[in-house]
């Protein structure tokens, strides 16, 4: 066993019972457990780390490679090796001019002709140079895809609202024909335009929606259909063969995986929603970021230090699931967008050799933003069995100035509730607010139980100053970081996701069975469900 799991252990039984809030007798403890960087603050001095504990973190990252393969990873290598891809989503963002070489060949060219093309595609909808077949600019864009291919442009479409200035963005994922039902009884086939957005091009959920999409289309504007329509895809052939015109289809390359790919073209519905000007300054946040974490020494890297509260409370304290709780109602679909790019990137049973993990990986990730949380599940944050470290991202400004009573609001809820895990409240200070509680069925005393807040519960907070393009490119890239460190230190391959391939397969020899095969082989329940179902 490594030495310094060994040392975490040890300090873990040592201050297991330790005040979180014990901590801030020494004055200087948020300046040393905070870091900054262009903008951007990570608060994580609500936790039980301490000087001793983080520095043998940081020991492990170090053991662990996170250094080497951090450089690998930016300088093209196979990262990704049971694929055998290089791994330099990074490169869609970078500012480099220098040559990047990935099997060989120098990527910067390719990377920029494609944004060029993006942008000008981008552009002419925005301003209506390109328009639908019948002369009528495009009012409505729907992109069809799923997982990395959707929950990243949707997120920061929605995350971008006030910067949208071009046609309404729509986003169609769920094999469920509801949600395309409901999308295309909003919009007009004359003026609408559909990315169909897939890197494979052959992910079944995305197929289905684009053909019925497509059936939509003819039976409004008949062969006028192919004309409503673009692709983003590694596989442009695929595209090609779909129906799409080839000056529609944007390419990108192997080495960009699915979760990690809205820096590029995925990322074409965030720039037809805010402009291209806006785009960049997205790819200039997640830069600042690249910089910062190739750069910064550990104890002072946002992406480490997040990696390593996020491995303390894991493995060591043994807390099994994470929050995420965005005080910012335009970061919504945040968590999910989270739950791909951590789950399916950490989520992992063996090592990159094979081995079985000898320690726990990926956390559950799960969130909402709050306030809302606060009156659904924050009850269980404060008062239930299980810890629950707890990630608020919160902005100093809103895009609301003439709210401010709204802002300030939710800012004093945000800050109460970090607040509020860690301090908890004692059964005297509960007992002395039960007194004279007449209305309760129980004694005052069971009462005061009730009232009870363990508190020492961890969380940490990342503060900026508004959501704007260039602090959302900025967060995007310090989690994907995040979860790169702490997959190095758990030394798995966090770029495969071989999990979501038996799903597939089985559901690939059930939908005859769903459609009247008969179920031979299948195990009693799944026979009983389909029976069930059948109809
Ligand atoms: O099923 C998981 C997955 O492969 C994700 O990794 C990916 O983001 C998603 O499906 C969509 O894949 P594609 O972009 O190839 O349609």
């Amino acid at each position: 066993m490594n030495d310094s799991w060994t040392r975490l252990e040890h300090h873990h039984a040592a201050v297991a019972d330790r005040p979180i809030l014990s901590l801030f007798s020494n004055p200087q403890r948020f300046q040393a457990f905070s870091a900054e960087t262009g903008g951007l603050l990570l608060d994580f001095s609500k936790t039980n780390l301490d000087e001793e504990i983080l520095q043998d973190l940081i020991a492990l990252a170090e053991e662990s490679g996170v250094p080497d393969k951090r450089d690998a990873m930016f300088r093209g290598a196979r990262s990704n090796a049971t694929e055998g891809r290089a791994v330099l989503h990074t490169a869609l963002r970078s500012q480099d001019t220098g040559a990047l070489a990935a099997g060989g060949e120098d990527v910067r060219p390719g990377i920029k002709a494609a944004r060029d093309r993006m942008e000008r595609f981008a552009e002419g909808i925005r301003t209506g140079t390109i328009t639908a077949p019948g002369g009528r600019a495009f009012t409505d864009v729907v992109n069809i895809g799923i997982g990395g291919s959707d929950l990243g442009p949707l997120m920061a479409v929605r995350a971008l609202a006030p910067y949208h200035s071009g046609p309404r963005c729509h986003f169609v994922s769920n094999a469920d024909g509801a949600q395309i039902s409901d999308t295309l009884a909003l919009l007009d086939p004359g003026t609408t335009l559909f990315i169909i957005a897939s890197k494979t091009f052959t992910t079944v959920e995305t197929m289905t929606n684009a053909r019925t999409a497509v059936r939509w289309l003819e039976e409004a504007v008949g062969g006028d259909a192919a004309g409503h329509l673009a692709a983003v895809s590694s596989a442009p052939a695929r595209a090609a063969g779909f129906g799409i015109a080839e000056d529609r289809v944007f390419g990108f390359a192997d080495w960009v995986g699915g979760r990690y790919s809205l820096w590029g073209p995925v990322g074409l519905p965030i720039m037809i929603a805010t402009g291209a000007e806006r785009f960049r300054e997205f790819l200039a946040g997640g830069c600042q970021m690249d910089q910062h974490f190739r750069a910064a020494p550990l104890r002072q890297n946002l992406p480490v230090l997040m990696a390593l509260t996020g491995i303390w409370h894991s493995n060591i304290c043994g807390y099994a699931t994470r929050a995420v709780l965005p005080y910012d109602q335009r970061l919504d679909r945040l968590p999910a967008y989270l739950q791909q790019l951590d789950m399916e990137s950490n989520g992992k049973r063996v090592t990159s050799c094979g081995a079985p993990l000898q320690r726990a990986s990926g956390p559950v990730v799960w969130g909402e933003p709050g306030t809302n949380g606060q009156h659904a599940f924050y009850q269980l944050l404060h008062q239930g069995t299980q810890i629950v470290p707890a990630e608020f991202l919160i902005a100093a400004e809103s895009h609301e100035p003439h709210l401010k009573e709204h802002h300030d609001l939710l800012k004093a809820n945000c800050l109460a509730q970090s607040e509020a895990l860690m301090r908890g409240r004692t059964l005297e200070a509960a007992r002395k607010l039960a007194q004279g509680a007449e209305d309760a069925a129980v004694s005052q005393d069971c009462l005061a139980r009730h009232r009870t807040f363990p508190g020492n519960r961890p969380s940490v907070t990342l503060a900026y100053t508004r959501l704007t393009p260039f602090v959302l490119g900025q967060l995007i890239a310090f989690y994907e970081h995040r979860v790169f460190v702490e997959g190095v230190i758990w030394g798995i391959n966090s770029f495969d996701q071989w999990g979501v391939e038996l799903g597939k397969e089985l559901a690939g020899s059930l939908l005859p069975m769903v459609q009247g095969a008969p179920a031979d082989g299948k195990d009693g329940s799944t026979r009983g469900l389909l029976a069930r179902l059948s109809g």
